[in-house]
C-alpha cells in the first residue's frame, strides 16, 4: 500500500520536513477560498492509499480545523484505503471540562467532528489525555517531553521543575523523573482569557533556577504569573520550556520582559516571527518516525505519551 502524505496550510515547514524525514514527496493538493470566506480543497486521485494528513490547529483555529475536516472528506472521497491525521497541535483541547453551568465541552466537539473523518488520529501532547476518550478513532498521543528534556539537560544544574498550575503537576513530575531534579507547584486561578493570577507557590524555590515547564504558552499570563510569584519565593533565574507555542498577543511583550534564561518550545505550531527569543526544537522527526511505524503497523512504543 503507498504511504501518502498530504499537507494542510498551517505550518509548511514542519510538513516539508516530515516529508523529507519520511522520504516521501506531499501529495499535491489545492486549497482555495472563495470570496464569502468558505474553503474548499481537491487532492490527486489516492486510490488505495495510506494517507497522513498533517495540519495543526494552531490560530487561526477555525480556518485549520475545516481545512483539516475537507481534507479527510477530500481524501476519502479519492480512494484512500485508510487515513490517519497527524496535529500536531490540537486546538479546544483545553476546553475538556464544564467549569460553571451554561458551558459547553468544546473539546469533545472538537473530536467529534474530526473524530468522525479519519480512521486513527496522532496528536502531540494533548492537554490532558482525558480528550483522547472523545474521540469516536483511536488517538495515538505522542511527546515532545522527551526531546525537550534532552535539549534542557545540558544547561540544568540544581533547578526545581515548577507546574505553573495544579493541571501541569503529572507533566512537571515527567520532566523531574527524567532530568532528576524536584518540583513546586504554583497555585494559579485564571480571571479571563488572556488574564491569570498565581496565589501561592509550594514547594522550597528559594536560591534555586527554575524550569517552569507547560503544554502551551498562548498569551504568556501564565508564565509571567508563575516568574513573578516564584521571584517572589526568592527562586532564581526562570527556563520555560513547552510544546504548543501559540504565543498570542500580548506574548511577546509579556515574554520578552521577564528577563528568562531561555523558552524552549517545538513547532507544532509554526515558530513565532518575532526572533530569536524562543529557541525551537523540531517535532519533524518524531512525527516522521511515527508515521512510518504506523505505516508498517508497529507500535508506537516509546513515541507514545506515559504520565
Ligand atoms: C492551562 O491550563 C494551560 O496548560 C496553559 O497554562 C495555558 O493555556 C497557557 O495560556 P496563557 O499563556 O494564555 O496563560
Amino acid at each position: 500500500m503507498r504511504l501518502a502524505l498530504i499537507a494542510g496550510s498551517a505550518n509548511p515547514g514542519l510538513a516539508a520536513a516530515v516529508a523529507r524525514r519520511v522520504g516521501v514527496e506531499l501529495d499535491a493538493v489545492t486549497i482555495d477560498r472563495f470570496p464569502d470566506g468558505e474553503l474548499g480543497v481537491s487532492v490527486g486521485s489516492l486510490r488505495g492509499a495510506d494517507v497522513y494528513v498533517l495540519q495543526s490547529t494552531g490560530p487561526p483555529a477555525h480556518d485549520h480545523l475545516v481545512e483539516l475536516a475537507l481534507l479527510a472528506d477530500a481524501v476519502r472521497r479519492s480512494g484512500a484505503a485508510r487515513i490517519s491525521g497527524v496535529i500536531p497541535y490540537l486546538a479546544y483541547a483545553r476546553q475538556d471540562r464544564r467549569e460553571r453551568e451554561g458551558q459547553g465541552i468544546g473539546a469533545r466537539v472538537v473530536a467529534e467532528l474530526i473524530g468522525g473523518l479519519f480512521d486513527r488520529v496522532v496528536a502531540v501532547d494533548l492537554h490532558t489525555s482525558a480528550v483522547e476518550g472523545f474521540f469516536g478513532c483511536p488517538v495515538e498521543q505522542l511527546s515532545a517531553v522527551p526531546l525537550l528534556a534532552a535539549y534542557v539537560r545540558s544547561s540544568m544544574t540544581d533547578h526545581v521543575v515548577v507546574a505553573p498550575d495544579l493541571g501541569a503537576v503529572k507533566r512537571a513530575e515527567r520532566y523531574a523523573r527524567m532530568l532528576g531534579l524536584r518540583t513546586a507547584v504554583v497555585r494559579k486561578s485564571r480571571l479571563s482569557g488572556r488574564e491569570v493570577e498565581a496565589t501561592a507557590v509550594e514547594g522550597d524555590v528559594r536560591d534555586r533556577p527554575v524550569l517552569i515547564v507547560d503544554d502551551m504558552v498562548s498569551t504568556g499570563a501564565t508564565i509571567e504569573a508563575a516568574v513573578r510569584a516564584l521571584r517572589g519565593a526568592g527562586a532564581l533565574q526562570a527556563t520555560v520550556v513547552a510544546t504548543h507555542g501559540l504565543l498570542v498577543p500580548p506574548a511577546e511583550e509579556r515574554l520578552t520582559g521577564l528577563g528568562l534564561a531561555a523558552i524552549v518550545l517545538t513547532d507544532s505550531v509554526p515558530p513565532p516571527a518575532w526572533g530569536g527569543a524562543a529557541t525551537v526544537v523540531s517535532v519533524a522527526d518524531l512525527l516522521a518516525d511515527a508515521v512510518g511505524r504506523l505505516h508498517r503497523d508497529e507500535p508506537l512504543a516509546d513515541l507514545v505519551r506515559r504520565d
